[in-house]
């Protein structure tokens, strides 16, 4: 079901960090297949605050504060790879992940990027297809094979169709 209000993208400020580190293991470990390997590696369970120093962590925040999500896109040639996105567990599939994608979409458009990238997690598969990302093909991870996907960026915002009047 979708957020009745309207969430704010902002960049992520070093303040955030602690409460992204907590989102960023509670959504991690939504991921039923994922758990036991992750509980026995801690360190793939620690965010680092890096992208946020460097200022390319965004997040997505509620009318009332609160951060329900986050995205941390790097410039790789000419595309952004996606390093990470997380959903608040509480908040997951009321469009936070949707409205992440969208606003790197708008960063690669305004940078003249051709492409989003990204190593999908298995059970995010859906979820990017339906943003519109396609397979390329799969890759080997530290926890095994996962698929490697692209969105393709569009040079501009989709205009609307003007009709001509009288026809
Ligand atoms: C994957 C994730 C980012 C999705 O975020 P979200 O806010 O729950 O997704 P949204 O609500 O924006 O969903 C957008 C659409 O994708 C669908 N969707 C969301 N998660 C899905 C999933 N796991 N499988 C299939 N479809 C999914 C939604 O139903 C919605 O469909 P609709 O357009 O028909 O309504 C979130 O579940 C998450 O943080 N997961 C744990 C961490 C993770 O795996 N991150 C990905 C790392 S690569």
């Amino acid at each position: 079901m979708p957020i009745n209000s309207p969430l704010r993208i902002r960049n992520a400020i070093p303040a955030d960090i602690g409460t992204l580190r907590d989102l960023f293991r509670r959504s991690s470990l939504t991921n039923d297949d994922d758990r036991e390997n992750l509980l026995a590696n801690p360190d793939a369970l620690e965010l680092s605050g890096t992208s946020v120093q460097e200022g390319r962590t965004r997040v997505a925040v509620t009318t009332d504060g609160r951060i329900v999500g986050f995205v941390t896109p790097l410039v790789v040639r000419d595309a952004f790879e996606l390093e990470d996105l997380f959903v608040d567990p509480d908040w997951m599939r009321q469009g936070v992940g949707r409205a992440l994608v969208r606003d790197v979409v708008g960063a690669a458009r305004r940078r003249g990027l051709a492409r989003i990238e990204v190593v999908a997690n298995r059970h995010a598969l859906g979820f990017y297809e339906k943003a519109g990302f396609a397979v390329e093909r799969e890759v080997e991870t530290r926890f095994g094979p996962a698929p490697r996907m692209h969105l393709a960026v569009s040079r501009a915002e989709p205009t609307p169709v003007l009709r001509k009047r009288g026809r």
